[in-house]
């Protein structure tokens, strides 16, 4: 390896993404929600999408485990969100409006796009494994800018060029 893994970082955080909160309710009735940017669709025909999860991550075992969970795609607006969820060990829940949908899943309120999946294959990806959902309900906004994710900070989107 010619690389550390600061420099390694860099060059990752060079490929601008969106933010997402994947969210799962566990056996014991918890909620529970993890700020990613690793989210991407995989195929159209079937509807599949992935992310990717730390192994170190507290929920790791819920969204290991569970049969099903959302991905709620931030707009600009939920900055503010994705740091919540990103912050592990507080009540990322407290004053979170959200609804349940069919199988118990909690779904955020006022994101671009929601979207229920269920979980196909666990993959291993070094200390990250790779969760392969089917989506199978979703609802989308119709607007707004998503909220934006580049070199460690949280950014707009701009003009287009
Ligand atoms: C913008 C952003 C993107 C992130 N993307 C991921 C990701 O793709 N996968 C992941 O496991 N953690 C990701 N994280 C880190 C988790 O959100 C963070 O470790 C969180 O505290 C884990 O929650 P938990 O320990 O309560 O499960 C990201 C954090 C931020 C701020």
């Amino acid at each position: 390896m010619t690389f550390d893994s600061s420099a390694f970082r860099r060059a990752l955080g060079s490929f601008a993404t969106g933010v997402a909160v994947i969210t799962a309710r566990d056996p014991a009735g918890q909620n529970r929600g993890i700020t990613v940017n690793s989210f991407s669709s995989v195929s159209l025909d079937p509807p599949l999408i992935l992310f990717c999860l730390d192994k170190a991550a507290l929920s790791f075992d819920t969204f290991r485990l569970a049969d099903s969970f959302a991905v709620n795609v931030l707009g600009e607006h939920q900055h503010e969100l994705s740091v919540r969820f990103a912050t592990a060990a507080i009540d990322k829940w407290d004053g979170v409006g959200y609804d349940l949908w069919p199988g118990n899943l909690p779904v955020l309120h006022d994101c671009l796009a929601n979207l229920a999946c269920r979980r196909e294959t666990l993959y291993e990806g070094g200390d990250h494994v790779i969760i392969l959902g089917r989506v199978e309900r979703l609802q989308t906004a119709g607007g707004g800018d998503p909220l934006v994710y580049y070199q460690s900070g949280y950014r707009s989107i701009g003009p287009n060029v």
